[in-house]
């Protein structure tokens, strides 16, 4: 198993800023950077909502299982964006633990619908009310983000730097 220090992993809900925050991370400290959805639309040369469209959501969360363990094997000071939807399988979040130390961005809900309202790249969100999407998707997953995280950052009226602190906090006390 890896020293879990090595790898910091961000899961949360679309649009929380894992992407954004992780690749601020990669620039300002020095940081690989990999994000999951990415890595599995280079991998298959398709985007996330061809494979959700051609071969359902089902096949795409066996994707992400499979992505996972390649990482596992091979990324060391990296941090780790994964899909808002990976964290739900049980296996995955027993392998998340191993890749790193897990921190759960929460957003606001209100927060969510408006950084979402004009997005179209997430199949689940398509069609039908947007904010009563997020609401049974979140309470669906929210009791699964903080199952699966060593830290949860509140994200709403916080900067990047303070963000980064609290990590780093927790990363010394982990390795305590
Ligand atoms: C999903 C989140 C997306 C992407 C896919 C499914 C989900 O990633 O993996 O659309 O189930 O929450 P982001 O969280 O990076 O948007």
């Amino acid at each position: 198993m890896r020293h879990r220090e090595e790898n910091i992993i961000l899961i949360g809900f679309m649009g929380s800023g894992k992407t954004t925050f992780g690749r601020w991370i990669s620039k300002n400290k020095n940081y690989q950077f990999c994000d999951t959805d990415q890595y599995i639309e280079e991998q298959k040369n398709r985007t996330i909502k061809d494979i959700f469209a051609n071969q359902g959501e089902e096949a795409f969360r066996d994707m992400e299982t499979a992505a996972l363990k390649e990482l596992c094997d091979r990324l060391k000071n990296t941090v780790v964006s994964v899909g808002g939807g990976l964290p739900v399988r049980e296996e995955n979040r027993k392998l998340l633990k191993q890749l790193g130390m897990v921190v759960y961005l929460r957003a606001a809900e209100d927060e969510l619908v408006k950084r979402l309202s004009h997005d179209t790249s997430r199949p689940l969100l398509a069609g039908g009310d947007l904010k009563s999407k997020i609401q049974n998707l979140m309470s669906a997953r929210e009791a699964l983000y903080i199952d699966a995280a060593d830290v949860v950052i509140d994200t709403d009226h916080m900067s990047f730097e303070e963000m980064y602190d609290v990590i780093s906090k927790a990363s010394e006390e982990i390795r305590q």
